[in-house]
């Protein structure tokens, strides 16, 4: 038994136990919890996904002791471990043993196979355990101050029912933020329901939301509840809210202060428990005062307001929000390997405004991927209006809400800064959405539980020599 393992510390205050999961050309690494079960396979409610056709939906549970103890649920593919070294054999006769339905002891830096796929358990590096973006899900970059403040004021603010108000101009991650509140939320579990108040036309507006009764119009062959039923127990994200017309308005006002909700051509209100959370690249305080959003609304939706700064303003997150585009749009091309950044083009990325923030720096790194020949990203990758000059052609154009100042609605989170919030726990797991699903070749950690101080990532194994050190 390895001295240093965490599990043996008598005051359980370290967690400094991760896998790092190779399949392919790519590595990622999932934190580990100080002790307890942890399910490996495919299936969205496993505590390690890992999306790689060879693996089984529930593949097998690692005990995180001590010992360590890896278990095989009876899977498809197998699960195999290292054959005890007997003397002679070197490390070419090194064999493999398959498990099946039974469990073997492995040790830190030991091997071991689900299907195609090899998992090494090892300890996080030190840095790891202080990531400074403890508050946000793995996938999500949060580098910035402001960003950093930003994510900590939401984790507070997702632990109660408040409403929240996410503002900040197109681009800027307000739905990123959206659903990391709801996945930092007791109500996690529950359902997290999107609506886009700027896709529908009024006239449907009304039954997406509220739903309606069998026979309430021509065509009703069937009742059929709305969102906002749907969303019980979760998060409704209304996004667009600005967009939301005035005469509906009154109609959502009634829903947040009464909680219930009538049907179309229902007589029985229904009791709803539902968290909202609204985000809008408008000035409402502006849409407020020439009469075009209800100031009482404003004030029933703007429990707290959040504001994600422009990405202009968090330079320092352009790399690493940049590296992990690129890695997605090659893992999306099938590419073995992703290019690498060249500094040239990272100073012309962190020179240029961003007025289309976050969505537009995932565009040009999509299109540098495809065009990009080499191993690395050059500045004639990118589109010509960032090299000329560094203005783009939008940036002229001031963007709809330049970082609007927090508005004067009731705070009931201010006052003195509360202790640090950690992050994480057993229900805090974040959904991706299916867009940012990678190819079925490629891994994804997507863990139901997160813990506290530690933060996925993911590369590809030749970006790093890290691969050559935990697998062996
Ligand atoms: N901090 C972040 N880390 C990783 N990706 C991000 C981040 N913020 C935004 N994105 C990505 O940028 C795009 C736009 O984000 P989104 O939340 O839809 O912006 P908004 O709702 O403000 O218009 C999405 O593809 C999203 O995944
Ligand atoms: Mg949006």
């Amino acid at each position: 038994m390895d001295e240093g393992f965490p599990g043996g510390d008598a005051r359980g205050s370290c967690t400094t136990l991760r896998l790092a999961i190779v399949a392919g050309s790519t590595i990622a690494f999932a934190p580990l919890p100080p002790r307890g079960c942890v399910v490996l396979g495919r299936d969205e409610g496993c505590d390690v996904r890992i999306e790689d056709r060879s693996v089984s939906r529930r593949h097998a549970v690692l005990h995180v002791g001590p010992p360590l103890r890896i278990e095989d649920l009876g899977s498809a593919n197998g699960t195999f471990v290292g054959e005890q070294q007997l003397p002679g054999m070197t490390a070419r006769t090194h064999r493999l043993r398959r498990l099946s339905r039974d469990s073997a002891e492995i040790g830190i830096g030991e091997r071991f196979n689900l299907g195609a796929t090899t998992i090494v358990v090892g300890r996080a590096p030190a840095e790891a355990a202080a990531a400074p973006d403890c508050c946000a899900p793995a996938d999500v970059v949060v580098r910035a101050p402001a960003m950093l403040a930003l994510y900590e004021q939401a984790a507070r603010a997702a632990r109660s029912l408040i409403s929240v108000l996410i503002l900040g101009e197109t681009g800027v991650g307000k739905e990123v933020l959206a659903r990391t509140l709801h996945a930092r939320s007791p109500r996690a579990g529950g359902p997290y329901v999107e609506l886009n108040c700027a896709a529908l036309p009024p006239s449907l507006l009304e039954s997406e939301l509220f739903g309606h009764e069998k026979s309430a119009f021509t065509g009703a062959s069937q009742a059929r509840p709305g969102l906002l039923e749907s969303a019980h127990g979760g998060t409704l994200f209304l996004d667009e809210i600005g967009e939301l017309p005035l005469a509906f308005q009154a109609k959502l006002l009634r829903v947040l202060e009464d909680r219930k909700v009538l049907r179309i051509g229902g007589r029985t209100p229904r009791r709803i428990d539902l968290r909202f959370v609204a985000a809008t690249n408008r000035d409402l305080e502006a849409e407020v005062a020439r009469g075009a959003f209800r100031q009482d609304l404003y004030f029933r939706l703007n429990g707290i307001s959040l504001v994600v700064p422009p990405l202009r303003e968090r330079v320092a997150e352009i790399g690493p929000l940049a590296d992990r585009f690129l890695e997605e749009a090659c893992r999306q091309l099938e590419q073995r390997t992703a290019p690498r950044l060249s500094p040239e083009a990272l100073a012309v990325l962190e020179a240029y405004s961003w007025p289309g923030n976050v969505r537009e720096l995932r565009n040009v790194i999509e299109r540098a991927a495809v065009l990009c020949a080499g191993d690395s990203v050059q500045p004639a990758d990118l589109p010509p209006h960032l090299t000329s000059g560094g203005a783009g052609p939008l940036s002229g154009s001031a963007p709809p809400l330049s970082t609007p100042a927090p508005l004067s609605a009731p705070a009931p989170l201010s006052g003195p800064a509360p202790p640090l919030v950690r992050c994480g726990g057993r229900s805090a797991g974040w959904a991706e959405s299916p867009a940012h699903r990678t190819a079925a070749r490629s891994i994804t950690l997507r863990s139901s539980r997160t813990f506290p101080g530690q933060e996925y990532a993911s590369r590809t194994a030749s970006a790093s020599g890290e691969r050559r050190g935990a697998v062996r």
